[in-house]
C-alpha cells in the first residue's frame, strides 16, 4: 500500500494514541465525560450488504406512500454516534457524507443529547411559535449567543429561516427590495407600483434579475431554482425566469500546478461576467444581484481562486448589484474557517450571506441596508424554530473548546493528501483531486464507475456522496479525526483494487 495508506492495526493505534498524546483532542466539554474513542465506535461493522433486507421492507412500505427512488437505506439514528451511521439492518458506516453535509458534530453528541434533556428546554421543544409576531422572551439573547456570535465581517444583523432554499428565497427577495427603494430614492410606491404588482406586471412586479454561475446551485423552489444550474433533473418543466448566467471557471488541479491557465481562466469568467450585467441592464433586467457558493458542491465541486472572488466583488459594486455569497453548503467550518468566504481575506466580502445544513437553522445575514423597509415584506409563519437556535449555540460551544476548525484544517490535510496519493494509485480511475478543510471531493473515470465505488465502499463501511457528473464528494462532520480519514482511505483503496 502507498505510504499514506496504513495498515488497519495502525489505524486503530493512532486512533487510541492521538487521543492520548493530544489534550486538544479530548473531548473537554461539560457534558462529555468520556473521550471520543470511548464514545464512539471504533470502526465500521457490516453484517449485510446496504440496503439489507429490513431497509427494503421499509422502502417498499414507504413506496406505498409516497416516491422513494431516493432514500438509501433506512436508519437507527439512537445507536448512530459520532461519526457512525447505524442502519436498520445494524450496519454501521463511517460517514463521510453526513446527511449531505448538515451534521456538524456528529450524531448524538453527549453535549447535545444533555441539552436536549434538560427540563428548561421541554417549552421550546414543544411550543413552535409564529417567530416573525410572537418570539419567546430568550429569543433576542439566543440569536446573539448563536448566530449573530459567529457574523461574517462587516453584519450585524440575522434574518432566520428554515432551509436552503427558502433563506436564499428570501435573499433574494431582500435584494430586490433593496435595489427598487434605492430606484426611488426618498419616494415610496406609486399606485401604479401597488396596483401593477398584484396582477404580476412592472412597474410594480420590474424586471429585475438575479445573475448566477454556470454549474451553481441554490436550491430547488421556483425562485431560487431560475439560479440553479447543476442538474437537468432539478429543472426539468419548471418555467423559469430570464435571468443571466455567468460562466464559472473550470480550473485544473492541484490549483498551485496551474496558476497561469487558472488565472487565464478566471479573467475570461470576470470578463464574461461584466458583459452580462451591461447587457441585461441594457435589455432592460437590470442585475439586482450576484449569487455564487465559495465552491460550487452540487455542481461538482469546482473551486475558484480568492482573487477571482474579491474581482467579482468589485464588479457587484462597480455595477450596483448587491453580493450574495451561498454558504449553504461551505458554511460552519467544513473548509477549516467558519465561513469558507474568509479564504478570501475580505472586510467586506459581501451583502449577503446564506446559511443553513450545518447550522441547523437556516437564514442570512445582511449588511444593514438590505434590512426591508416594511414588516411581512420577508416573512413566513415559523422564520426557523429556537429549538434549532438552541442546538446550534450548543453545537458552536462544541465547536470552540473542542477547537473543531483546527482539527477540520487538519484533518482536511490528511483527506486531500490520502487523495493525492491514490490519485497517483490509480491514475485510470481517479483525477482532479480537490478541497479545502475536509470539503473535498475527486473525479472518477465516468459516471458508472463513480456509482460502482459509492456502492461497493458503503457496502464496505464508508458513505460517500457524489456530485457533478462523475465527482465523489467527502463532507464529514467537524469531529472527523485523522483516524476517521485513514480508514476510510483505506476503504477506498480496497475499493479501487477490486474495480481497477
Ligand atoms: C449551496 C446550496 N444552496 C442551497 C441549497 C438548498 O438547501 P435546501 O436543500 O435546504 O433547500 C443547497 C442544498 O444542497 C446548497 O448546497
Amino acid at each position: 500500500m502507498a505510504s499514506s495508506l496504513i495498515s488497519r492495526q495502525l489505524v486503530l493505534s493512532l486512533q487510541k494514541n492521538l487521543w492520548r498524546s493530544a489534550p486538544g483532542c479530548r473531548y473537554v466539554s461539560k457534558a462529555a465525560p468520556q473521550t471520543q474513542q470511548e464514545w464512539e465506535y471504533d470502526g465500521p461493522s457490516m453484517k449485510t450488504s446496504v440496503p439489507g433486507p429490513r431497509s427494503q421492507e421499509l422502502t417498499k412500505q414507504l413506496g406505498e406512500i409516497q416516491n422513494v427512488g431516493a432514500v438509501n437505506f433506512f436508519c437507527n439514528y439512537e445507536e448512530s454516534r459520532g461519526n457512525y451511521l447505524v442502519d436498520v439492518d445494524g450496519n454501521r458506516m463511517l460517514d463521510m457524507y453526513t446527511q449531505i453535509s448538515s451534521i456538524p458534530i456528529g450524531y448524538n453528541h453527549p453535549a447535545l443529547l444533555k441539552l436536549m434533556a434538560n427540563p428548561n428546554h421541554l417549552s421550546t421543544l414543544v411550543n413552535r411559535p409564529a417567530l416573525g409576531i410572537l418570539p419567546p422572551e430568550n429569543f433576542p439573547d439566543k440569536l446573539t449567543e448563536s448566530l449573530l456570535s459567529v457574523a461574517p465581517s462587516g453584519m450585524t444583523r440575522v434574518q432566520n429561516m428554515a432551509c436552503g432554499s427558502c433563506s436564499n428565497e428570501n435573499a433574494y427577495k431582500a435584494m430586490f427590495i433593496w435595489y427598487r427603494n434605492k430606484e426611488r430614492g426618498v419616494s415610496g410606491p406609486s399606485d401604479e407600483d401597488l396596483s401593477s404588482c398584484m396582477i404580476n406586471q412592472s412597474p410594480g412586479c420590474p424586471d429585475l434579475s438575479i445573475m448566477s454561475f454556470m454549474g451553481g446551485f441554490h436550491g430547488r423552489t421556483l425562485g431560487v431554482l431560475a439560479t440553479t444550474h447543476s442538474k437537468a433533473i432539478h429543472k426539468l418543466d419548471i418555467p423559469s425566469f430570464d435571468w443571466p448566467i455567468a460562466p464559472f471557471p473550470r480550473l485544473q488541479y492541484p490549483l498551485e500546478e496551474f496558476t497561469r491557465e487558472n488565472q487565464q481562466e478566471e479573467e475570461r469568467c470576470l470578463e464574461e461576467t461584466e458583459d452580462l450585467i451591461v447587457k441585461w441592464r441594457q435589455k432592460g433586467k437590470p442585475v439586482a444581484g450576484i449569487v455564487i457558493e465559495p465552491i460550487q458542491a452540487e455542481g461538482g465541486d469546482n473551486h475558484a481562486s480568492a482573487n477571482f472572488f474579491r474581482s467579482l466583488r468589485n464588479i457587484a459594486r462597480k455595477h450596483g448589484c448587491a453580493f450574495h455569497v451561498d454558504e449553504v453548503q461551505t458554511g460552519g467550518g467544513t473548509t477549516g474557517k467558519f465561513w469558507a468566504h474568509e479564504h478570501w481575506g475580505m472586510d467586506d466580502p459581501a451583502d449577503i450571506v446564506s446559511f443553513s445544513k450545518k447550522m441547523l437553522t437556516g437564514g442570512y445575514y445582511h449588511k444593514t441596508d438590505l434590512q426591508a423597509d416594511k414588516a411581512y415584506r420577508i416573512f413566513n409563519t415559523w422564520m426557523g424554530d429556537p429549538s434549532k437556535t438552541l442546538l446550534l449555540g450548543e453545537v458552536l460551544n462544541v465547536i470552540r473548546t473542542e477547537r473543531l476548525l483546527e482539527e477540520t484544517a487538519r484533518s482536511g490535510k490528511a483527506l486531500l493528501n490520502g487523495l493525492y496519493d491514490l490519485q497517483t494509485r490509480y491514475p485510470s480511475i481517479l483525477s482532479r483531486a480537490r478541497g479545502q478543510g475536509t470539503f473535498c471531493a475527486i473525479d472518477i473515470r465516468d459516471d458508472e464507475t463513480r456509482n460502482k465505488v459509492l456502492l461497493k465502499a458503503r457496502d464496505k463501511g464508508a458513505l460517500m456522496g457524489g456530485c457533478g457528473d462523475k465527482s465523489i464528494r467527502f463532507r464529514p462532520a467537524l469531529v472527523a479525526k485523522e483516524y476517521h480519514i485513514q480508514i476510510l482511505l483505506n476503504v477506498l483503496n480496497d475499493v479501487l483494487a477490486q474495480i481497477k
